[in-house]
C-alpha cells in the first residue's frame, strides 16, 4: 500500500505535492518523491524516510518549477526502502507512480533483461515504466497504457507522465485506489480523497482500466480502446479534513477491518499466480525435508499460529508446534534436523519474537519468518521472508494483518500438502479456489455490520464475557477474546468450549455474553452442548456459525450466520465481524480505539 498524487493546471505542483503526500502519509512512509515537468522537462527527487526527508532536501537543492507532477509516499514491497527504490521511476520517456503490486513482475523482468532493459531497482514499479516506454510511440499514450495494462497482472493504480508531452497527466487502475479531482482550472490525481481534499469541491471515481487524461483544460475518460468510457457523474468531496486522514472513517481501526477485502488480496494474490504447484514458490523454493514445525509468535500472531498449526496439521500432516515467543527462549529448545521455525510478526520488530528467531538460528535451525514491515529486523534476519502486503497497520490492535497471516499460513499448508501429496489434487485445487475467492467472502460479512452494532450495544455494560470454540474455532476465539478485552477493557476468557465445565462455568451468571463459535461440521453438535450448558445458567448466547450448519432449536439469544466455504478458510471469515463486535463495544464503551490504554504497537522490550 502506497499513496499517490498527482496534479496539473497548479501554481506550484511541487509544494501541493508534498502537502498532498503528507496527507497520504498513514499508506506508507519509507520514503518519498516526486516528479515536475520543469521548463527543461521532467525533474524528479526523491529520498528515503518521511515526506521532511524530501522536503529538506528540497530545501536544499530548490524545488522545481512547474504547475504539472505526480508524487508518491511508499510502503516498500518490493525491495527495501531507500533511495533508488523510492517512486517515480522511470525509463525512457516514461515517468510514473504506483500503488499495487505487480503479480507478474518476476517473469516480466526476466523478459525486459533479455530484450536488453536494464533495471536500477528492485520494485515491481520499475517493470511497469519499462513495459510502457516498450509500448510507447510518441503521440500514442494511451495505446501505450492500454498495451501494458495487458500485460500487468495484479493490482495497480498509476499516475503517468510522458516526456514529450507535457501539457498532460494520465492515470489509471485496476482494484487500487484512484480518485481524479476538480479544482479551480486545477485538477488532480489521488488515492484517496483526503489528499487534495482543501483543493477540489468534487471528484471522479474511475472504473477499473479507464484511462483518465488530465490536463489544463479539463479531464477526460478513455476506454482501453481508445473510445470515450461512459460518462460518470462527479462525487461531491464534503468530508471534514480531519475524517479524511482516516479515509472517512472515525478510526483507523475501522478502516482497517474494512478495508480487509483488499488487503486479503493484496496478500494472497501474488502467492497464487501460478497456480496451486506455485504458491509461495517465490519465497520458499523448497520445502521439502521439513519434518516438524515451530511457530514462534506473540499475542495475536501467536494466535494466527494456532490457526496455522490446525492447518498445516490436517493438511499436510506435519507435526507443528505453536509457541510463545517470550517462552520459547527461555524453555532451552529441543530443536534438531528437519526442524523449521516460523516467526510471525506485523512489526517485525517484537523483541521477544526477534530473540526466539536469533536462538533458533544460533541453534543452525532454519527461520522463515511471516512478516508486514519490509526491512524491519526479523525479516532482514531470517533465512526467508513471507511479506504480508498490506500497508501500514495504524490501530494498536491488530486486524488486517492478522488475517492476512492466517491467510498466508493457510496456503503454506495447501503449498505443503500438495507437495507431499497429503490431499489429493482436486481437494487442493478447491481449497485453491476458496483461497481466491476469499476476499470476496469477507467482504460478504462485512456486509452485517448493523446487527453486530446492536449486540455491543446491548453487552456493553457487562463486565465479563467468554469465548468457546474447538478446535480452530477455539484459536479463533482467542483472538475474538484478546481483540475486545485489550480495546474495550471488558474483561473476557476464551476457553476451549469442552474445558467450560472444568472450572470457569462458576463464573457465568445470568446475563453474562457468551460467544460460541462453531463453523466445524465435525464439531458442531458437541460446542453446541456446551453453549448450552452455559444457555442453562443463564448466558446470554451468540451463536457464530456457517448458514449450512444453523441448528434447528434456537437455544442462543443471537445469532450471526457466516457464508459456507470451507472449512479451513472459517477463521478468518469468522475472526471478521469479532473484531467489528470488538470496535463498536470498545465505542460504545467510550475507550480510545485507536490507542489503548498502557499498549504499544510495536513492543521492542522483552
Ligand atoms: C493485538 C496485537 C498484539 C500483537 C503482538 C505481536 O491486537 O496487535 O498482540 O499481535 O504484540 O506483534 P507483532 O505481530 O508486531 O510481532
Amino acid at each position: 500500500m502506497c499513496g499517490i498524487v498527482g496534479c496539473v493546471g497548479a501554481e506550484n505542483a511541487a509544494a501541493l505535492l508534498i502537502e498532498g503526500l503528507k496527507k497520504l502519509e498513514y499508506r506508507g512512509y519509507d520514503s518519498s518523491g516526486i516528479a515536475v515537468f520543469t521548463k527543461d522537462g521532467i525533474r524528479v527527487e526523491k529520498k528515503q524516510g518521511r515526506i521532511a526527508a524530501l522536503e529538506e532536501k528540497l530545501a536544499a537543492d530548490g524545488y522545481p518549477k512547474g504547475t504539472l507532477g505526480i508524487g508518491h509516499t511508499r510502503w516498500a514491497t518490493h525491495g527495501v526502502p531507500s533511495d533508488v527504490n523510492a517512486h517515480p521511476h522511470s525509463c525512457g520517456r516514461v515517468t510514473l507512480v504506483h500503488n499495487g503490486i505487480i503479480e507478474n513482475d518476476y517473469e516480466l523482468r526476466e523478459e525486459l533483461e533479455r530484450e536488453g532493459a536494464v533495471f536500477l531497482s528492485e520494485t515491481d514499479t520499475e517493470v511497469a515504466a519499462h513495459l510502457l516506454d516498450r509500448f510507447y510511440t510518441p503521440g500514442h499514450p494511451v495505446e501505450a497504457i492500454a498495451a501494458a495494462m495487458k500485460r500487468l497482472r495484479g493490482t495497480f493504480a498509476l499516475a503517468i507522465l510522458f516526456s514529450d508531452d507535457p501539457e498532460h497527466l494520465y492515470g489509471v487502475r485496476k482494484d487500487s485506489p484512484l480518485i481524479v479531482g476538480i479544482g479551480e482550472g486545477e485538477y488532480f490525481l489521488a488515492s484517496d480523497v483526503p489528499a487534495i481534499l482543501n483543493r477540489i469541491g468534487r471528484y471522479y471515481l474511475p472504473e477499473d482500466r479507464e484511462i483518465a487524461v488530465l490536463s489544463r483544460k479539463g479531464v477526460s475518460f478513455l476506454l482501453p480502446d481508445g473510445t470515450p468510457a461512459p460518462e460518470k457523474e462527479p462525487l461531491t468531496a464534503d468530508w471534514s479534513v480531519d475524517a479524511a486522514e482516516k479515509g472517512g472513517y472515525p478510526h483507523f481501526m475501522l478502516k482497517e477491518i474494512m478495508e480487509q477485502p483488499e488487503t486479503l488480496r493484496a496478500a494472497i494474490g501474488p502467492r497464487c499466480a501460478h497456480g496451486v504447484g506455485g504458491i509461495l514458490k517465490k519465497e520458499l523454493p523448497d520445502v521439502s525435508g521439513v519434518e516438524r514445525i515451530l511457530i514462534v509468535a506473540c499475542g495475536s500472531a501467536m494466535h494466527a499460529g494456532m490457526v496455522g498449526k490446525h492447518a498445516i496439521e490436517s493438511l499436510a500432516r506435519i507435526p507443528t508446534e505453536v509457541c510463545i515467543a517470550s517462552e520459547f527462549r527461555y524453555q532451552n529448545p529441543i530443536l534438531k534436523k528437519g526442524d523449521v521455525v516460523i516467526v510471525v510478526s506485523q512489526s517485525g520488530e517484537t523483541a521477544d519474537s526477534l530473540a526466539a528467531l536469533r536462538l533458533a538460528k544460533e541453534k543452525g535451525t532454519p527461520v522463515w519468518a511471516i512478516v508486514n514491515v519490509v526491512g524491519s529486523s526479523i525479516a532482514r534476519e531470517a533465512d526467508r521472508v513471507i511479506y504480508l502486503y498490506v500497508g501500514p497497520e495504524i490501530a494498536v490492535a491488530t486486524t488486517k494483518a492478522y488475517t492476512a497471516q492466517v491467510a498466508l499460513l493457510d496456503l503454506l499448508a495447501i503449498r505443503l500438502a500438495y507437495e507431499r501429496k497429503t490431499v489429493t489434487e482436486e481437494r487442493a485445487e478447491r481449497l485453491f479456489g476458496a483461497m481466491n475467492r476469499l476476499p470476496e467472502t469477507v467482504r460478504l460479512v462485512l456486509g452485517q455490520t448493523e446487527r453486530i452494532r446492536n449486540l455491543a450495544k446491548f453487552n456493553r455494560e457487562a463486565e465479563h464475557s467468554f469465548f468457546i470454540g474447538r478446535g480452530q474455532d477455539y484459536a479463533v476465539c482467542c483472538e475474538g477474546s484478546l481483540k475486545l478485552k485489550e480495546i474495550s477493557y471488558q474483561h473476557s476468557e476464551a476457553y476451549a468450549a469442552g474445558e467450560l465445565k472444568h472450572g470457569t462455568i462458576s463464573l457465568i451468571t445470568p446475563g453474562t455474553p457468551v460467544v460460541a463459535v462453531a463453523t466445524t461440521a465435525a464439531l458442531l453438535e458437541k460446542t453446541v452442548s456446551n453453549a448450552k450448558e452455559a444457555g442453562s445458567r443463564g448466558a446470554r448466547l451468540l451463536l457464530l456459525t456457517r448458514k449450512s450448519l444453523k441448528p434447528r432449536d434456537t437455544f442462543y439469544r443471537d445469532l450471526l450466520l457466516l457464508p459456507d466455504e470451507e472449512e479451513l478458510l472459517m477463521p478468518v471469515i469468522a475472526i471478521v465481524p469479532l473484531q467489528y463486535y470488538a470496535y463498536c463495544t470498545a465505542v460504545e464503551r467510550g475507550c480510545d480505539v485507536d490507542k489503548p490504554r498502557n499498549l504499544a504497537k510495536s513492543v521492542t522490550v522483552e
